[in-house]
């Protein structure tokens, strides 16, 4: 079984969007099992802080180090094997690629931070820092949804076609999905093109693939040309 740790301060952030659709389906089936770790609950001081004011002054508020390493021992305690990230605008762009790589490890244990950010110290105890994108949340939780919800669809067994997962968008890496149509044939006067009516599955193929690299190369820029010489 896939074992993810949440560290938080809001644990019941995770509760609808893992008793949903594919997470709650997969926790169900004990494909993977998900434990929220509340942070505050390790604060050393008796206020129960886990926040601080910046040294060198500036605004808002830094997760202060000694209650956040606390809950993160705690995580590795609990599970020696897991893969400690943390989540931050600052870190690694989150892929395809890294979500993939997720899935073949024991497990996985996820740094949720509010505030301004964390007390830079506290990287020397996670394993990678991750950032969602070029834009910041109000905190870590929706970035650590979406880990796990892109990691937990690529475990196996949960997806019920092992196909639609290797089809993804990105599966080849760096290109964008095609566009799909299901019906009706015609809607408001827009048309399902013709040649995926035509059952002619190679002519089908090949459209697919040149309109994925069109999308590309239009919505992303240079990459029209990435599989040919
Ligand atoms: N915390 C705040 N913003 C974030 C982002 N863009 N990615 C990951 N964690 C974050």
């Amino acid at each position: 079984m896939f074992h993810a740790q949440i560290l938080t301060l809001f644990p019941e952030f995770f509760e609808s969007p893992l008793s949903c659709s594919i997470p709650k389906r997969a926790i169900e089936a004990g494909i993977v099992r998900v434990d929220a770790i509340q942070i505050r609950d390790f604060a050393t001081d008796k206020h129960n802080r886990v926040d601080d004011t910046p040294y060198g002054g500036g605004p808002g508020m830094l997760m202060k180090p000694e209650p956040v390493v606390a809950a993160i021992r705690r995580a590795r305690e609990l599970h020696p094997d897991t893969h400690v990230v943390m989540l931050t605008p600052s870190g690694s762009r989150f892929t395809q690629a890294k979500a993939l790589e997720f899935t073949g490890k024991p497990g996985i244990t996820l740094l949720c931070g509010r505030y301004e950010g964390f007390d830079e110290r506290i990287c020397d105890y996670v394993d990678e820092e991750i950032s969602l994108g070029d834009y910041v949340l109000s905190g870590g939780e929706p970035a650590a949804m979406c880990v796990l919800d892109a990691v937990i669809r690529l475990l196996p067994e949960v997806l019920g076609s092992p196909e639609s997962a290797v089809l993804d968008s990105f599966s080849e890496e760096g290109i964008l999905d095609w566009p799909h149509y299901t019906r009706p044939e015609e809607f408001e006067g827009k048309k399902v093109p013709e040649v995926l009516l035509s059952g002619n599955h190679a002519a089908i193929e090949k459209w697919r693939h040149e309109q994925a690299r069109l999308r590309t190369s239009k919505r992303r820029g240079a990459r029209v040309d990435h599989d040919e010489k």
